[in-house]
């Protein structure tokens, strides 16, 4: 997004990771801030829009891309009949409360800006499809798909184009324990035969918030070197 111009309000619980991201993009010759925030927290969320729109004027692109994994919140491995209550309230108050709030207060935003604007929030190949033992994530992740097509209808005519992109395995922390534990059984199932890198998903990202998506709301972009299709 820096690339292409975008001057950038990049969030995340840590504060430092934030930060990592921001000094790149301004050694590079961007323009950017960071910030701490959690996205559960819809406090934390108000402040962060307010926090953005305070040193940029506004807000015309949003990537609501905080997520967590099923390892953050309970052992890895268990059947729906296995997950506590306590994990699967955990996952989704990240992966789905997070993405809501997130769009609550960005869309209040643009409606009060009377320019419209593009969203992208991040889901997955399990917003889509079914994964034992990850009932809680496949869960929120297809909220984020209802989320994604019932904010598109809602604002299409407020010129807000809400998409999201369902990313297949992507080389981050996330996927770095799953990966040595069953990498070579997870691979054999993408046609590709590789993980996506983030960069791959970022253009996709970048190429939804751009005005050459003009005509796109309410999809699902899967971009998962062919897992999808097979
Ligand atoms: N890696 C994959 O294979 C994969 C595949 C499909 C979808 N995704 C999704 O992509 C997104 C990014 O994941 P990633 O693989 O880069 O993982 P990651 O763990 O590397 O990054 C996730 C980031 O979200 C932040 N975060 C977590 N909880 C937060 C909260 N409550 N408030 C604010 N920030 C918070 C973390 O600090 C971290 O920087 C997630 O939504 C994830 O579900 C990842």
């Amino acid at each position: 997004m820096a690339r292409e111009g975008a001057r950038l309000a990049v969030a995340d619980r840590a504060e430092e990771s934030a930060s990592a991201t921001v000094e790149l993009i301004n050694a590079a010759g961007g323009q950017a801030i960071a910030m701490g925030g959690d996205v559960t927290r819809e406090d934390d969320v108000a402040a962060m829009v307010a926090r953005a729109v305070a040193a940029f004027g506004q807000i015309n692109c949003a990537f609501n891309n905080a997520g967590i994994s099923g390892r953050a919140v309970g052992p890895a491995g268990q059947r729906t009949h296995e997950l506590s209550r306590t994990s699967f309230d955990a996952m989704l108050a990240v992966n789905l409360t997070g993405v809501f709030l997130c769009l609550k207060h960005e869309i209040r935003q643009m409606i009060a800006q009377g320019n419209g604007g593009a969203i992208v929030n991040t889901a997955s190949i399990a917003g889509l499809v079914g994964l034992p033992t990850s009932a809680h994530y496949v869960a929120a992740k297809h909220g984020v798909v209802g989320l994604t097509k019932t904010a598109a209808m809602e604002y299409a005519q407020d010129g807000i184009r809400v998409n999201c992109v369902n990313p297949g395995y992507v080389a981050t922390p996330m996927t770095k324990d799953t990966m040595e534990a069953r990498g070579d059984e997870i691979l054999a199932k993408v046609p590709m035969h590789r993980m996506g890198s983030p960069e791959e998903i970022a253009e996709a990202v970048v190429w939804m918030c751009s005005d050459k998506a003009s005509f796109m709301t309410g999809a699902s972009q899967v971009v998962d070197g062919g897992y999808f299709a097979a």
